[in-house]
Parts: C-alpha cells; structure tokens; sequence
C-alpha cells in the first residue's frame, strides 16, 4: 500500500472549480460509506485505470471512483462529490493495489481537476520539492494516457499545455536533478516518463541558455512533452526493442516517428509551427546522420536543437527497457561527449554540460 498522501494543510485551502458548476473542491475529514454496488452496469472498455497516487487523501473525487475486483467486476468506491478516503481501501484486502478505475466519459473532469492541483501545488511554499516533483509527472502522466485514451484534439492539447506551464513554473525554483530522477523513477510508463525527463531537461537547457520569452519557452515545454506523440501509432513491440534489435524494416518504421508526430500536431490545425517542427526534428542532429531528413546543424529549428539532446540525455539517464542500466549524468555527458562525439548543437551541449555540473557542485558543497 501506497504512503497516505497529504498534499498540504487541509484545513486552510480551497481550490476553485474549473467551472461555475464544479464550485470548488472542499476538504472533509469526515468518512463517508461506501458504496458497494454501482447503479449504472460497468464494462471494462468503459473505463480507464488511473493510479492510486492520483487521488488526494481528504478531496473531493469529483467523479464517481471505482475499485476493480475482476477483469468485469468493478465495485462504485466513491461517488463523485464525496471525499476521498484510502482508509476505504483496506476493506477490499487487494493485495499490491496500483490503479483506481473512473469512466471514460469522466475523464476530462478528472484531469482538469488534476492541473489545478497541481498548479496550486507548485505554487505553495509550504510543499516539499519533492512532493511537487511527485504530483507534476503523476498529472502529466495522467494527461499523456488521457492522449493515448482520446486522442490530441484541441482539449487534451491545451491539457498538455497547462500541466507543461506548471512543470517550467517548478523549473524555476529547482535546483537538484536528483530529485527530478527520483521521482520519474516512480513511473512506470516508459514514453510518459521519458516525455516528462525530456521536457524538464529542455526546459532547464532553454533557461540555460537564456532564454527568457514566456512564448518560446512554453513553446520547447509543449513541444518537448509531445515530441514522441507519433509513436502512438507503431507496435508497442517495437517500441520494447533497442535499435540494434531492430530489422531494417523495423528501424524505418522507428524512424517515421517523427513523421507521423508532425502529421498528428498539423491536422489539429491550430498547434504553432514551432512546435511541429520540434517533434518533426527532435532526431535530426547537427551532423546531417539524423532522421528522418537528416537534416544539417543550420538548418535544424533551433528549439528542435535543445530538444533533441534533451531527448538523448533523457534516453541515457532514465531506465527503460532499450536501457536497464541508466547512467548518472555527469557520466552520460561523457558519452555524449567521447562515444557519441557529441553530434548536438554546441551551444546547447554545453548549457547543459553547466546544468549538470553546477548542480554536482551544489550537492557536493
Ligand atoms: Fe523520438
């Protein structure tokens, strides 16, 4: 069982609802039933798994929560506007319990409530780093699956945007990269946790940098979170297997990832063109051996630029099948530097060669 989380004082916050109807999440102390039988018959197609650590001790679920007990069976354990309660939890005796399942139909009410949190979150002082780091990549989590499950349209992109806005707000006060690595370590899913890493490292290289416009740095947030989107469409199998793994039919059907990325973004019709182009080029590399265009140094989009070694670190760092073993940081800017013969932008290689290095010296002081 999960740690019982206790985001913040209970007694002392509100959080407006995202609309006029919604009001505002209230916290309760007291328990309330729960409900043993749904009213409504449940499919399991109908439903979407969300992980424990989602739901916040003392807050309203806003939606009705389920708890699953066989493939078909799900059991109604809160109902929307009544709070939740982990005590509740124990009453099932379900050994190493990990998701908690809500309709498909609730989801967009769930993870809009999910942002606000996590804004409100973010922004008070009195919640430790590594809580905040915990409750971001556990909303963007829920926002990547709420892609794979609804597809991008124009809600769950803005989705995408808001929780992105909030991770580079985080940014801002966080110094220690080791805490950002513990907590992705906590996720299981592999491209939302390396989508998360990716956009946390562009964003620290694009402040690195200094740059400082609000638009170009939601622009390389957004960009970054959603640079993979287009391997949502191969074969999860493939996705298992590291490149030398691969036939050669299966690396060009890798390598059109980016391709089916920018497709994805361009038929939305209102995603700014620089952050297609960030998912279009996050694998071109400043010697022209990247793809899918192979693409030379000056003619690479120069957001793309951090995005694609901030991908590379994240693919380095962060465990995952292609790599179970991840190196330590200062070691992966040494690959990237002797093995690989550093083939990223220099400017960029070196904004976060300082970022790793003064934060080695910070913890060692
Ligand atoms: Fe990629």
């Amino acid at each position: 069982m999960q740690p019982l989380f206790y985001p913040f004082d209970r007694q002392s916050i509100v959080i407006p609802g995202p609309t006029a109807s919604q009001s505002s999440i209230q916290f309760k102390t007291e328990k309330t039933d729960t409900k043993m039988m749904s009213n409504a018959p449940v499919k399991l197609d109908n439903m979407v798994a969300v992980p424990l650590e989602s739901f916040f001790q003392g807050l309203k679920a806003d939606v009705d929560v389920y708890i699953r007990l066989a493939d078909e069976k799900f059991v109604l354990l809160i109902r929307s506007n009544e709070s939740f309660d982990h005590e509740q939890l124990k009453r099932y005796q379900i050994k190493n319990l990990t998701h908690l399942h809500i309709r498909k139909e609730d989801y967009s009410v769930f993870i809009k409530r999910q942002i606000i949190i996590a804004g409100i979150v973010v922004d008070h002082e009195q919640i430790s780093n590594k809580k905040k780091t915990e409750v971001l990549t556990h909303t963007a989590s829920d926002i990547y699956k709420e892609i794979a499950e609804l597809g991008i349209n124009e809600e769950t992109y803005h989705n995408a945007k808001q929780i992105t806005q909030h991770i580079a707000n985080f940014i801002e006060t966080q110094e220690r990269l080791t805490k950002i690595f513990e907590s992705l370590s906590q996720l299981s899913d592999e491209i939302v946790k390396h989508s998360i890493a990716t956009s946390l490292f562009s964003t620290m290289i694009a402040k690195q940098l200094g740059w400082t416009r609000r638009e170009t740095l939601e622009k390389i947030n957004l960009g970054a979170f959603l640079h993979d989107i287009g391997k949502k469409e191969l074969p999860p199998e493939l996705l298992k297997k590291s490149r030398d793994q691969m036939s050669r039919d299966e690396v060009k059907e890798y390598e059109s990832h980016p391709y089916r990325g920018m497709m994805i973004l361009n038929s939305m019709n209102t995603v700014p063109q620089d952050i297609v182009s960030i998912v279009y080029e996050h694998h071109e590399n400043s010697f022209g051996q990247g793809f899918p265009r192979r693409l030379k140094d000056m003619n690479i989009h120069p957001l793309a630029k951090v995005v694609s070694i901030a991908n590379t670190f994240a693919n380095l760092t962060i465990k995952s099948h292609a790599n179970p073993t991840p190196k330590k940081a200062p070691d992966a800017i040494v690959y990237i530097e002797l093995t690989m013969g550093q083939p990223f932008s220099k400017e960029s290689f070196e904004a976060l060669k300082a970022i790793v290095f003064s934060t080695k010296q910070k913890q060692s002081a």
